[in-house]
């Protein structure tokens, strides 16, 4: 095993590793060959989806690798078809088949559209029958947070939203420290812009790769990570792999901080109000490879 990864504390009692390996349009061949290169690596943290279509394939890599259940942090998310309170219950049950395990370690409501608000008894429900360590939002504006809020038993114990350097979510956090909820963890997606080559190679991050000898993704990576954020970069490749979880090792300065942070914001992508085709298509994930 590689380097020591962090964690942060999670209100659900658990710890979250801050940087973790997104699986997002991996293959379940590419789940297979690079998700045990990561875990050789030292990450323990691995970010699935229902909607990823790759579940199956990452129980059996994790089993593969034989790294104890324990040792890792896992986290999926049901899409709007599972939200419906009993299908809510079925469905996480089936997530848990795939995966080949007793319980995830987080589990995410992946997109803000249909009957979140009584899914989220199931998931409660799920929590207190440890089949889930940890309950969250993915994609949730503030106003649709609120109706989740007005029925929790169990608050949301963490927030997976897009962030990165042209997207720092402050608004978003501010609204939910105005809420009294100031220890929720932001995970950000798109770390990396996906890989955008305009943010790769903003001036700032070009002068700071130097200064600190690293590479532009890890001064962004080190950005999020000193934000309080959980990051999980996506790559295939293992130099990346390896250089995404070294940065532990150097601090960038508040000035560093704040001339990072007063970078023009424009997200990637707007979630929408209404749900999106992609998210109406009917899928039924127990087709894996
Ligand atoms: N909740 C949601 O709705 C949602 C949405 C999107 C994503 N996610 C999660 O977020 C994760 C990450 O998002 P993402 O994969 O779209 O975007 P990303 O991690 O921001 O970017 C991935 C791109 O960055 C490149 N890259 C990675 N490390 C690099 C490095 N050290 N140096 C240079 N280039 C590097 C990769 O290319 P190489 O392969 O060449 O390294 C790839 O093209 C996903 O896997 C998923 O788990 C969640």
């Amino acid at each position: 095993m590689g380097i020591k990864i962090p964690t942060l504390p999670l209100t659900s009692g658990t710890e979250i590793p801050a940087i973790g390996y997104g699986v997002y349009m991996m293959t379940s061949a590419e789940v297979e060959k690079h998700l045990p290169e990561a875990l050789e690596l030292g990450y323990t943290h691995i970010d699935t989806a229902n909607a990823y279509f790759n579940e199956v394939a990452v129980g059996r890599a994790i089993k593969d690798a034989g790294v104890p259940r324990e040792d890792l942090f896992v986290t999926t998310k049901l899409f709007p078809q599972s939200y419906p309170y009993e299908k809510c219950k079925a469905d996480i049950d089936a997530t848990l088949e795939r995966l080949d395990t007793d319980y995830v370690d987080l589990l995410l409501f992946h997109q803000p559209y249909g009957d979140y608000v009584s899914g989220w008894k199931a998931m409660e429900e799920a929590v207190r029958e440890g089949k889930v360590r940890a309950i969250g939002l993915s994609n949730f504006p503030i106003h649709k947070i609120d109706e989740i809020l007005a029925v929790a038993e169990i608050k949301p114990a963490v927030l997976q939203v897009e962030i990165n350097p042209y997207s720092n979510q402050h608004e978003l956090k501010a609204a939910l420290a105005e809420r009294g909820l100031f220890d929720v963890v932001f995970e950000g997606w798109y770390p990396l812009g996906h890989g955008d080559a305009n943010l790769m190679t903003e001036p700032i991050f070009t002068e700071l790769a130097q200064k600190y000898g690293k590479g532009t993704a890890q001064i962004i990576l080190r950005w999020s990570y000193q934000e309080g954020n959980v990051t999980f970069p996506k790559t295939l490749n293992p130099a990346h792999m390896a250089d995404n979880i070294d940065i532990f090792d150097f601090e960038l300065t508040e000035d560093e901080m704040a001339r990072i942070n007063a970078l023009p914001q424009h997200p990637y992508y707007q979630v929408p109000e209404e749900p999106p085709a992609f998210v109406l298509a009917t899928n039924d994930y127990s087709k894996q490879a």
